[in-house]
């Protein structure tokens, strides 16, 4: 598929059909995680791609645990909604993400971004040089993935909220106390379509050669 229409039209798909995916597949998305930007080309990514029914139960498990205490703490943290059209978008992509925490396992593939957790902050004579976040060269990677996985038709979901018990996540899975998860990625055919999510407009978060110059007319 065009490019252009694979970034515009990949959005969270939270709802799978019980289709498999293939070996193949997985290994075309991680292909595409692979040629990744990473700072210095240091490529610091493992990735861990989880298909046993059983581990992906226990995985949604945790995943369950941790949305349930997410859910409430965000809710009391989101800031009142511009309008009624605003507040729906937020009750469905609350409902989506509820929705992935309850049915988790029945995504047919998981797959984990793990990075290690020791310092890459280089020094010279003057300090610590702050040439960015390490995780800053593991995102783009999962970016890539879920982009590779939309040109096949594959939905996936950014997920993060499994962090709050990482700890039992290494220890279900192996993984070594020095790799941290950066993300969770769930990944089937969607149930849903693909589509262009609404986002704020270009003009409100645009600046042109000086910060403060906006050009409102941009949708
Ligand atoms: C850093 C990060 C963490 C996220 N964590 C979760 C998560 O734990 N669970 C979830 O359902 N969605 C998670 N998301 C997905 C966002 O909710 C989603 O990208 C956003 O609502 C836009 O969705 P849309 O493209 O369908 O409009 C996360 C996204 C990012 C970038």
């Amino acid at each position: 598929m065009d490019l252009i229409d694979g970034i515009m039209t990949l959005r969270a798909i939270r709802r799978y059909t019980p289709e498999p995916v293939t070996d193949d597949e997985v290994l075309t998305c991680l292909r595409a995680a692979r040629q990744a930007p990473s700072g210095g080309n240091i490529q610091p990514w493992q990735f861990l791609v989880v298909r046993d029914a059983a581990t992906r139960e226990a995985l949604g498990e945790i995943y369950r645990r941790a949305y349930d205490r997410y859910e409430p703490a965000m809710l009391a943290a989101t800031p009142p909604l511009r309008d009624e059209a605003e507040a729906e978008r937020h009750r469905r992509t609350v409902a989506s993400a509820r929705h992935l925490a309850e049915h988790f396992a029945e995504a047919p593939v998981a797959v984990l971004f793990l990075m290690p957790n020791i310092s890459m902050t280089l020094r010279d004579a003057e300090g610590p040089l702050d040439v960015g976040s390490p995780y800053a060269s593991v995102y783009p990677a999962v970016q890539n993935f879920m982009l590779a996985a939309r040109a096949l038709g594959i939905g996936t979901t950014l997920t993060t909220v499994i962090r709050i018990y990482q700890d039992e996540v290494r220890q279900l899975l192996g993984i070594p106390d020095r790799y941290e998860i950066a993300a969770l990625v769930p990944m089937g055919r969607p149930r849903g379509r693909f589509g262009v999510a609404p986002r704020k407009p270009l003009g409100a978060v645009t600046h042109w050669e000086r910060f403060g110059n906006r050009r409102v007319d941009l949708d």
